[in-house]
């Protein structure tokens, strides 16, 4: 499939899943599996990563750019499969490309407080995305019978954009933000962060048989569907097609996203459409 892709067809039109890294390829996977039909670009903007430490307003930046060049690809739906992304940038987003359909992430704190038996429900994520406002609505909205306990990962989602999930010191970092939380009581531990999706089994087997592991991956995955499906946008007869890209280095990016799409991947270089 071209970068260019163009098309009369709008249901031809790729649906675009976009992070700064590697973390969105859990998304990636689950719409491999749920939309074999479709075309799907995958954009990490690796090039900036880690996002998590930067102002929102800079990350706000990056995803307007990457999300205008994804459009006129043309994306049919552009999934925004990075919290830190949504956090900043998904009102923006809807503001500046009305026609445009976007799906965000947001921390799944509706089904970890509703099934919660502790009352605690922890959230992994960056420090950016407990800043934006997005994450205050969420706790909210959904958690007014539970006390949701914030744990900021600096360097997590770093670590695992640059290593394989068997790598020996992993087991130490994520004990390092999980500890704390277990001890805190909460039985409800939600992955706020694509990246740490990666790394589900490991978080599981730190946190313990008695905490559950809120992955959102699937709901975001048939959100995407039923988004397209209503919008009369689904692409009812394959070849389905896969195409990553990245907007920095490309060569051990291709190595750790072979590692966990369980398959060869060549990434292609995206523009550069804003270096700082
Ligand atoms: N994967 C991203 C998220 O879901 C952020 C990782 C980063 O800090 O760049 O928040």
């Amino acid at each position: 499939m071209a970068l260019e892709i163009l098309t009369e067809k709008p249901e031809d039109g790729v649906i675009a899943v976009y992070d700064s890294g590697l973390g969105g390829l859990s998304i990636l996977r689950e719409l491999e599996r749920l939309l074999p039909d479709e075309r799907l670009l995958y954009f990490a903007d690796n090039i900036h990563m880690p996002y998590g430490p930067r102002p929102l307003d800079e990350v706000r930046g990056f995803a307007l750019l990457i999300a205008d060049h994804l459009l006129h690809l043309p994306a049919k739906a552009v999934v925004v499969a990075c919290n830190t992304a949504s956090a900043a940038a998904l009102h923006a987003l809807r503001e500046a490309y009305p026609n445009g359909l976007f799906v965000g992430m947001e921390p799944a704190v509706k089904p970890a407080a509703a099934e919660s038996r502790s009352g605690r429900v922890g959230v992994l994520a960056t420090q950016a995305t407990f800043q934006g406002e997005l994450f205050e609505s969420v706790v909210e909205r959904f958690a007014q019978d539970v006390v949701v306990v914030p744990q900021p990962c600096p360097g997590l989602a770093e670590f695992i954009e640059n290593h394989p999930p068997d790598h020996p010191v992993l087991d130490a970092m994520v004990e390092k933000f999980v500890q704390p939380l277990i001890r805190d009581g909460v039985d409800m531990l939600v992955l706020g962060c694509t990246h740490y999706a990666l790394v589900k089994e490991t978080i599981q087997r730190i946190a313990g048989p008695d905490v559950t592991v809120v992955d959102p991956s699937p709901a975001v995955a048939r959100r995407t569907r039923a988004v397209l499906e209503e919008a009369k946008l689904l692409r009812e007869r394959g070849p389905g097609e896969v195409v990553v890209t990245a907007s920095g280095e490309t060569e051990r990016f291709s190595e750790n996203a072979s590692v966990h799409l369980g398959r060869a991947v060549k990434a292609k270089a995206a523009p550069v459409l804003w270096i700082t």
